[in-house]
């Protein structure tokens, strides 16, 4: 497959991990579709790729829009062989006890219900096809956990059992999934950062600094690529070396 005839959908693309993962692919003559609920971001981000982007409003929350997004997205650009799933939200830091179920439901609604959505519009053609490749954002807190955030832990764990349930089912059919677990990057998804947060995050990893999304971004490149060929349903790792398996 030449590489200028590729499309990928990036969700998420408008900020942090999901803008760089876009910069990348599309530094490698693949053209991305940046889908984000920020229209206004996702416009910003595509103007400093240029050509090879094209930004699109999506909730990623709600399944019809995903739909519409998937055939804007095959008329506009073609049909994607690529899905990069890295919208997501953090919630809020509280306690089990205490935790809001409202945001409980929020979070679980972006980072696994969302991913899913994504992976169900993309999956029918991908394996059409005979060819895909799918990369779900997951996180080294859905292997470890973290304290006070479990919807996010939660999501992400299932995040990962939802990419191997869908590497197994789609192994002959030449899509195939993967996910990468990052440990912390400096990213709008914490806010502001103060020192002492910053030093909690760092605490755990070994190499002791935060993950650049250039970085993942690399990963996430090659697992979209035709070069990731025996893996699939696999969980790669981006800790500094806080990954204990
Ligand atoms: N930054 C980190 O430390 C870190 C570590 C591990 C994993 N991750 C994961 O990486 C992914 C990207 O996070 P980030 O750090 O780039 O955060 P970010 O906040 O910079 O970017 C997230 C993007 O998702 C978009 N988004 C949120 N809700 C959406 C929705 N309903 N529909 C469509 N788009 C939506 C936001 O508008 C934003 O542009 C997330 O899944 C996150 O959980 C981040």
């Amino acid at each position: 497959m030449s590489p200028v005839t590729q499309v990928a959908v990036v969700t998420g693309a408008a900020s942090g991990l999901g803008r760089a993962i876009a910069h990348r692919l599309a530094r490698e003559g693949i053209r991305v579709a940046l889908w984000d609920v920020d229209l206004a971001g996702a416009q910003r981000a595509a103007a400093e790729i240029g050509a090879f982007a094209t930004p699109f409003a999506v909730d990623i929350t709600d399944t019809a829009a995903v739909r519409t997004a998937w055939s804007a997205t095959k008329s506009a650009l073609g049909g994607p062989s690529i899905l990069v799933n890295s919208a997501g939200i953090l919630g809020p830091s509280a306690g089990i006890a205490s935790y809001p179920e409202d945001q409980w439901h929020r979070v679980i609604d972006i980072n696994l219900n969302g991913t899913f959505r994504c992976c169900q519009a993309a999956v029918p053609d991908m394996v059409a096809g005979g060819y895909g490749r799918i990369v779900n954002i997951a996180s080294i807190a859905g292997k470890d956990g973290n304290p006070n955030v479990a919807a996010y832990v939660a999501s992400k764990a299932a995040v990962i059992a939802l990419t191997k349930s869908m590497g197994k089912e789609l192994a002959t059919s030449g899509v195939l999934v993967n996910a990468i677990t990052p440990s912390a990057s400096e990213t709008a998804i914490f806010g502001e950062l103060t020192d002492e947060r910053r030093a909690k995050l760092l605490a755990n990893v070994p190499m002791a600094r935060m993950v650049r999304p250039e970085e993942v971004a690399d990963l996430a490149f090659w697992l979209a690529s035709p070069a990731c060929s025996f893996s699939t349903g696999a969980v790669f790792d981006i800790s500094g070396g806080r990954a204990t398996y």
